[in-house]
């Protein structure tokens, strides 16, 4: 009898070695090796890509038929945007998310949103029975003859699933929970999640059938399983929201068919997700105007410019080192514009704790946002109130210079459509563009000038 052969893969890197190690020298991880069959390689595994009955010869590329991607809307404008205007047939889509964050309610009203258009939609659960996803449909008010429910974890079931019922989208929540029957190791683990997705490529690659994967994600935010996931797909979105906020982001992360830095935003509603299409009016909602330390920015989420509230309060340290804590901001940003402002400007930070916030859970990651930043730290310090109808956009240098940002016209437009009176603005953006009513723009050439200008006294 052959002996089989077996080894240990890590977990967290697909790292491989012939015995069990404890901590695992590709990721440093701890127990995360585990032992597994090595599988047979499978002539159906080879050429995924191409379409099995064509005889595969290089060819030169004005030979290669070129249609243009069609695209299927999903009738929801949010996850259209995030996946570059519409679902491409054939392809493979990754959705990674926190534990109930509402990976399978999005894709379940994407389900019967196509399905509500003709196009036949098969959902397999394999975390919940076919009465459970019906528990949900029924309570998102949802229902379609073409929407077809399977609750099965066998790949090669659910192969045979696909065959039968002939979809244009196929979901699959979760991909840790499918296994192949040929592996022994557990489902979730790196081989059977690596073996599957294979498996739902194919699927996709050969009959043009669009997939939607669901991935959990690790405690450090990354999709579990060995990152080779991410690079079979093409696309992976992730969907992230702060777990006692109401409202959902759905970025791109990866994008084989469109930009990456464009971002949907949703709300978790009683019935469901609902669409957010003007982000700007909602995360300015709550704000207290007048206060020290506000300040609006705006700031592009990929093609989209969204004007949202940026706070700060500094206060007097206790003792021990000062506290520099940022939610929704780099907090090493935040470091290096107060070093700037007490360098530059003069402002005594050393011995002030700060803490800043980004209203309604979103992250900012952008240059333009720093004069924001700097302006609320510096009007919570002096406690001089910023005028609530001013907009404050640019990017900040280490000599305190504010420099140029992109697309300002677009930024301004947002702001003036909201009805906001006043945008300070870089002095080098000034000029070679056209100025909205109803709005002033005030260019500045340095921090210490900006201060000036904003605050109140
Ligand atoms: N009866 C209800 N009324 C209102 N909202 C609900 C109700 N039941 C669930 N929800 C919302 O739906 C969310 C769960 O969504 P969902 O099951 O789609 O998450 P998930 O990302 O698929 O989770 P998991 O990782 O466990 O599969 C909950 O956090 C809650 O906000
Ligand atoms: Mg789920």
């Amino acid at each position: 009898m052959v002996k089989q052969k077996t080894k240990f893969v890590c977990q967290e890197c697909g790292y491989e070695s012939a015995k069990w190690m404890g901590k695992c020298p590709g990721c440093q991880s701890w127990n995360t090796m585990v032992e597994e069959m090595n599988a047979k390689p499978n002539a159906s595994n080879r050429s995924y890509v191409t379409s099995g009955d064509t005889i595969h010869k290089a060819q030169p590329i004005t030979a290669v038929k070129g249609e243009r991607e069609p695209r299927v809307s999903t009738t929801m404008t949010e996850l259209d945007r995030v996946l570059g205007g519409g679902i491409v047939p054939g392809s493979l889509v990754l959705v990674g998310g926190d534990p109930g964050i509402g990976k399978s309610t999005l894709l379940l009203q994407l389900s019967a949103k196509l399905a509500k258009t003709n196009e036949r939609v098969l959902y397999i659960s394999g975390e919940e029975s076919v009465k459970q996803t019906k528990l949900r449909a029924d309570r998102l008010e949802l229902s379609s003859d073409q929407l077809y429910v399977l609750a099965e974890t066998d790949v090669t079931l659910i192969e045979r699933a696909i065959d039968e019922v002939q979809p244009s989208l196929v979901i699959i929540d979760s991909i840790q929970t499918v296994y192949k029957e040929e592996i022994t190791s557990a489902p979730g683990s790196v081989a059977q999640v690596r073996e599957s997705t294979a498996a739902f490529m194919r699927v996709a690659k050969t009959r043009g059938i669009a997939v939607f994967i669901v991935g959990h994600v690790t405690k450090q935010g990354s999709i579990a399983g060995p990152k080779l996931l991410e690079h079979m797909v093409d696309s992976v979105l992730y969907f992230e929201g702060e777990r006692h906020h109401t409202y959902r982001i759905l970025r791109a992360v990866k994008n084989r068919f469109g930009s990456t830095n464009e971002m949907g935003i949703f709300e978790m509603k009683e019935l469901g997700l609902e669409e957010v299409l003007n982000p700007s009016e909602i995360f300015l909602e709550e704000r207290s105007q007048g206060a020290s330390g506000s300040v609006v920015v705006a700031s592009m989420e990929g093609t989209r410019p969204v004007l949202v509230e940026l706070q700060a309060l500094i206060s007097p340290m206790g003792f021990g080192n000062p506290r520099r804590m940022a939610t929704g901001l780099d907090h090493n940003r935040v470091s290096l514009l107060m070093a700037v402002l007490e360098k530059r400007v003069g402002m005594l930070l050393q011995n002030q704790d700060a803490y800043l916030k980004v209203a309604g859970g979103v992250k900012l990651d952008e240059p333009a946002i720093d004069l924001a930043i700097a302006l609320s730290v510096a009007s919570s310090f002096r406690d001089q109130p910023t005028n609530p109808m001013d907009v404050a956009i640019g990017e900040v240098g280490l000599t305190g210079e504010i420099r140029r940002v992109s697309r300002i016209e677009q930024r301004v437009n947002e702001a003036a459509k909201l009805g906001f009176k006043r945008v300070i603005i870089p002095e080098k953006n000034l000029g070679g563009w056209t100025v909205p009513k109803g709005i002033q723009v005030v260019g500045v050439p340095t921090l210490d000038k900006a201060l000036e200008v904003a605050l109140r006294r």
